[in-house]
């Protein structure tokens, strides 16, 4: 998958696993995740579904309605991705941390989802319920945060709520910051995110 990565100053930090979302490029998580923690190693990846020249981390139907089967493929490739990014950076592949927004806090949601705790924490900016048909693996104690918006017509405050619970049922330890306003990401939600990845990494 195209890519970059960034080596940190503090080897002891999680790498932080950057999943954009519609349309944007495995840069644009980067000033976002330099603010969250300056210190750990980055890697910007590139979502390898294109939807009228925006790429994505896997194909949707219609707005908010996503093809299964690639969303399967996908999450596979991307898992086996961060695998081989662990080996050829040499970074540890135990303390990766997922940070996603929209279509990347889906793919994230749903690597959870298919693969169980296969990252040490996630945060996912505006995520919605991945797939509903799947029981979701024992997540125990995992850490996530979510961000999620009061007036979000992209991803309904239910689907955050839903998401919230499925997660928490399945063990992870879920906080959810709510803001007033739509899908887009707030310099408060990412002060908010930031708060709570400091006590937890
Ligand atoms: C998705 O397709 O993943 C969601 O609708 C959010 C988005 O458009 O990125």
């Amino acid at each position: 998958m195209q890519h970059i990565f960034i080596k940190g100053t503090d080897d002891s930090k999680p790498t932080l696993l950057l999943l954009h979302g519609t349309g944007g490029n495995e840069h644009d998580l980067i000033s976002l995740a330099k603010e969250i923690d300056p210190t750990a190693s980055l890697l910007g990846v590139r979502g390898n579904v294109v939807e009228n020249g925006m790429p994505r981390f896997f194909r949707r139907l219609a707005e908010g309605v996503f093809d299964m089967a690639d969303l399967e493929v996908r999450t596979k490739e991307l898992a086996e991705f961060i695998d081989e990014a662990a080996e050829r950076y040499s970074f540890n592949r135990e303390n990766v941390v997922a940070i996603g927004y929209s279509n990347g806090a889906n793919i994230a949601g749903n690597l959870l989802f298919r693969n169980g705790p296969v990252v040490k924490g996630a945060i996912l900016h505006h995520p919605m319920v991945p797939r509903r048909d799947i029981e979701v693996p024992v997540l125990t104690q995992l850490p996530v945060w979510i961000g999620a918006g009061k007036n979000d017509y992209m991803c309904p405050p239910q689907e955050s709520k839903d998401l919230e619970g499925l997660l928490t049922a399945a063990g992870a330890k879920v906080e959810v910051y709510w803001s007033d306003y739509g899908h887009q990401l707030t310099h408060d939600e990412l002060k908010a995110a930031k708060a709570w990845y400091a006590t937890h990494f």
